[in-house]
């Protein structure tokens, strides 16, 4: 069984996924720390992550070891993910990792953007995780302070803001509820109200 769950930044989805990954004994990629990833590489390596031929190699080279670094959560490089994710070349060199990821038995849960749309439009499962502007931001405030990232909630919403509106309009696998997928608005669930609800949700298709 594969699992899609595609939405906008700090909808959710991931904390879901990770959750529905473990309810149904599958296993879990988080497709963002793909493209994070990739993005931290070239940041330390001191290039610009507008520099397509740099995101590019870097791809390629990308380790899935280099996708548990804490410093991938940091909110410069979710910024600077958002803009190698919007080459389709550096999208192109990780998809069949992904696509194999997916097809390895028993199956597993994958979280993203365009997993249900372009990645594995086969999904048995579709779910686009929303919630409100607002919530999202309150959420990623939570989550970059724990992490030692005291940033303010205004500077939050802004690039939460930005980064969904490029995430939306690159002409390349951008974000969108899939035909076929599910829409879970969690702006007034919490985590535990989320996970039922997907359950439901999965439960019903199986
Ligand atoms: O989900 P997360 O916030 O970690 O993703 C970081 C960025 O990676 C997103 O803003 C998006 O631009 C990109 N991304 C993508 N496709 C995916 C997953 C993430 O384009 N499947």
């Amino acid at each position: 069984m594969i699992i899609a769950v595609d939405g906008p930044a700090a909808s959710g989805k991931g904390t879901l996924a990770r959750r529905l990954a473990a309810h149904y004994g599958l296993a879990y990629l988080d497709t963002g720390s793909l493209y994070r990833a990739v993005a931290l590489a070239v940041l330390r390596a001191g290039g610009d992550p507008a520099d397509e031929a740099a995101a590019v190699a870097a791809a390629h080279a990308l380790d899935m070891a280099d996708t548990e670094d804490p410093a991938l959560r940091g909110s410069d490089v979710g910024r600077a993910a958002s803009v190698v994710a919007a080459m389709p070349a550096v999208r192109e060199a990780i998809l069949d990792r992904q696509r194999r990821f997916a097809h390895t038995p028993p199956g597993a849960v994958l979280d993203g953007r365009d997993i249900a749309t372009v990645v594995c439009p086969d999904a048995e499962v579709k779910l686009f995780v929303t919630a409100s502007d607002e919530v999202r931001a309150m959420r990623r405030c939570k989550e970059l302070e724990a992490a030692g990232e005291a940033v303010g909630y205004d500077a939050v919403l802004r690039d939460l803001v930005e980064r969904d509106a490029r995430d939306r309009n690159r002409t390349h696998a951008p974000l969108r509820q899939a035909d076929d997928a599910y829409l879970l608005d969690t702006s007034n669930l919490d985590i535990e109200a989320a996970f039922r609800a997907a359950v439901g949700i999965v439960d019903s298709y199986r």
